[in-house]
């Protein structure tokens, strides 16, 4: 359950790259405060940073202005503090789905005997119990996601990042994981960021909605969504909070608010 663990606090994050020797600026005075079982939902339309910002919470580029401190420290490389869920569920075909899930544990210092028990719980947590000798290439795309999913949470990271987890699935699968997650998260009390481009999505799981616009990219808007779970998607309060975060938008983006 939820300790006190898992605050992130991003202080005027500046990102740049170079690309042909001209400065891209991507990320411009970021400041941010998750506290620890927070869900924090990110939207903001295509390349305005939002996987920049999850590659520098996790760890993968440590070229950056600014602080992105986990619970008061520095964050340095990758940890498994961190866990993450790439929008393409990047599994080994090679391996069944329980050494998927085992990868996380690569660096973990437990026992054998603990490590199976840890993919054990993770694999009932996101419900694949049966399909542990299973390939990848056996699996739909939401079993593959779960698989991902859990893959991310054996290790029992503080924070778990999602990069558009459900993206490339079907609106059916897309609403039962969203109810899933929603169950881990409650289940786990885990800091929690999800990025997504479904703005209804980010409406029924956030406690709040970071609205980001691009060029360079920068928090436009944090929208509160003072809703007690489960929600319900048909009412006025959420209709409200999700047309509040659609407006943040304007006519800019029709394909996004087509979505
Ligand atoms: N390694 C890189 N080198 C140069 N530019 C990069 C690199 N990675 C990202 N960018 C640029 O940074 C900007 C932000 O990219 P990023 O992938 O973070 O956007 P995004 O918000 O995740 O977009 P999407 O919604 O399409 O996934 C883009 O302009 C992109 O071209
Ligand atoms: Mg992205």
């Amino acid at each position: 359950m939820a300790n006190n663990a898992g605050t992130l606090d991003i202080r005027h994050l500046n990102k740049q790259y170079t690309v042909e020797g001209e400065a891209l600026p991507v990320l411009n005075d970021i400041s941010l405060r998750i506290e620890p079982g927070e869900f924090v939902s990110i939207v903001g339309t295509s390349g305005c940073g939002k996987s920049t910002l999850l590659r520098l919470v996790v760890g993968l580029e440590d070229d950056y202005e600014g602080e992105i401190l986990l619970d008061g420290k520095r964050i340095v490389g990758t940890s498994l503090d961190r866990g993450i869920v790439f929008q393409e569920h990047r599994l080994f075909p090679w391996l069944t789905v329980e050494d998927n899930i085992a990868l996380g544990l690569l660096n973990a210092s437990l026992t054998e005997g603990q490590k199976r028990m840890q993919v054990r719980e993770h694999i009932e947590l996101v419900g694949l119990q049966g399909f542990e000798k299973a390939w990848p290439h056996q699996l739909s795309g939401g079993m593959a996601q779960r698989v991902a999913i859990a893959r991310a949470l054996v290790n029992r990271p503080e924070i778990l990042l999602l990069d558009e987890p459900f993206g490339a699935l079907d609106a059916m699968t897309r609403a039962h994981l969203q109810q899933e997650l929603l169950r881990i998260w409650q289940a786990e009390g885990i800091t929690t960021i999800l990025v997504t481009h479904d703005v209804e999505e980010a409406v029924f799981l956030g406690d709040k909605v970071v609205v980001m616009e691009p060029r360079p990219g920068r928090i436009r808007r944090v929208v509160p969504v003072p809703l007690s779970h489960p929600r319900q998607r048909s009412t006025q309060a959420f209709a409200e909070i999700k047309d509040s975060v659609l407006a943040e938008f304007g006519a800019e983006t029709p394909a996004l608010l087509a979505a």
